[in-house]
């Protein structure tokens, strides 16, 4: 069983890292599995948070700093600082109150929430609460179109300000972590925006058959037609999460869509996948500014989320910290963890001499192949 969450926050808890060490001790072995486990050997989910670590950064003096604020916009939305909770799916494996829980504190911090496909919270509860979050809804594109642009139009119709199409999930990555822990849903949890949904076609491969082509589950994978078709049908801003590759990229943007996630789904789809940060430069290259981009995967301390603007991110997204920071402290964990984020980027860019969010650029990383010279 996993211990109930604490209702204070214990004063050793100063970083992500500390969110995460604390976690482990409060989930129960099955749930930690889940919740932290990536694809395989976790290679790419380790080299997202090692990428971080390889960069460094330039630090400049005496620049001006009155005025300095972390606004930007997304798609024509204000946001008050460039970091958004990503979709995770059944926060309820993490706290009883699950997605309530971290809608509040998205509220309190002023931070976008995107709400997983398969949260176990309906949006429409999310949205009604007294003060809600701003709230995107992420979706799996489903086998029947029709069924894909349903839970399109509830999130609309609920008040999402956007949507997000996951793409990089078409089957689910290799689980040997949940595997080996015997991971199954507790009866109390389950994706209640799937309610009603059919089920992907799929049938059991047959034995000492291709284990996963003879089963069918591939025939209904979606493809760019089909995003091409959702494009025409939704007046929302409308991003693919999970795009890793520049071509990708700018397929997706000559396909009408609003902006992309670089993201390798945290390394829960396809290990050895390079980290995000090691793709982001030649996709942002590829794009030029064409739409936005937003990063997620290893993003633990503020220094990072400046790296990830640094190499042509508009805002960063963070998956795992947040389930770490409900397991231990519930909707207060989940708030201070934002609020250490928050500070700990406002505190990189003073101290790199960046005022407003504009103002990063390659130029704060110490790298002179990168022509950090030029600022
Ligand atoms: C995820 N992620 C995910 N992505 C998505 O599009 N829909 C989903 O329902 C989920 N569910 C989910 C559950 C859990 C437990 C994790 C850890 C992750 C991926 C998530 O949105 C994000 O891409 C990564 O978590 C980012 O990496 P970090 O911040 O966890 O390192
Ligand atoms: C996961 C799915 C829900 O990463 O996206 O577990």
């Amino acid at each position: 069983m996993s211990k109930p969450p604490l209702t204070l926050i214990p004063a050793q808890i100063a970083s992500a890292a500390d969110y995460e060490a604390f976690a482990r001790e409060h989930l129960d072995a099955s749930a930690w599995a889940y919740l932290n486990s990536a694809s395989a050997d976790g290679l790419t989910a380790h080299d997202n948070l090692v990428a971080f670590s390889r960069l460094r950064l330039r630090s400049r003096v005496l620049r001006p700093m009155h005025n300095a604020h972390t606004q930007l916009t997304l798609n024509g939305i204000g946001c008050d600082h460039p970091i958004l909770i990503a979709p995770t799916a059944y926060h309820a494996l993490a706290h009883p109150d699950g997605e309530r829980a971290t809608a509040l504190a998205a509220a309190a911090t002023h931070t976008p929430m995107v709400v997983s496909a398969q949260s176990g919270t309906q949006i429409e509860e999310l949205a009604q609460s007294a003060h809600p979050p701003q709230l995107w809804f992420q979706l799996y594109p489903q086998a029947r179109r029709e069924d894909t642009l349903a839970l399109a139009r509830r999130a609309q119709a609920a008040g999402a300000r956007a949507l997000m199409l996951t793409v990089d999930a078409p089957v689910n990555g290799i689980r040997n972590a949940e595997q080996r822990a015997e991971f199954s849903l507790p009866a109390h949890v389950r994706p209640v925006h799937l309610d009603g949904l059919p089920a992907l076609p799929s049938h059991p491969a047959s034995p000492g058959g291709s284990p996963l082509f003879s089963t069918g589950l591939l025939d209904s994978a979606p493809t760019w037609d089909d995003i091409l078709w959702l494009r025409e049908q939704v007046d929302l801003p409308l991003w693919l999460k999970g795009i890793m590759d520049p071509d990708d990229a700018v397929r997706a943007a000559d396909s009408r869509i609003d902006g992309i996630v670089v993201s390798n789904h945290g390394g829960r789809c396809l290990d050895t996948v390079p980290a995000t940060i090691s793709a982001l430069p030649a996709i942002a290259a590829a794009l030029d500014g064409r739409i936005p981009i937003l990063l997620d995967g290893g993003i633990r301390r503020g220094t990072d989320i400046l790296k990830a603007l640094a190499l042509g991110a508009q805002a960063v997204m963070i998956g795992r910290p947040v389930l770490h920071a409900l397991a231990v402290a519930g909707a207060q964990g989940v708030a201070h963890l934002i609020q250490i984020l928050r500070a700990e980027l406002e505190v990189a860019m003073a101290l790199t001499g960046c005022a407003t969010l504009k103002e990063v650029d390659e130029g704060v990383l110490w790298n002179a192949a990168l022509g950090h010279d030029s600022r």
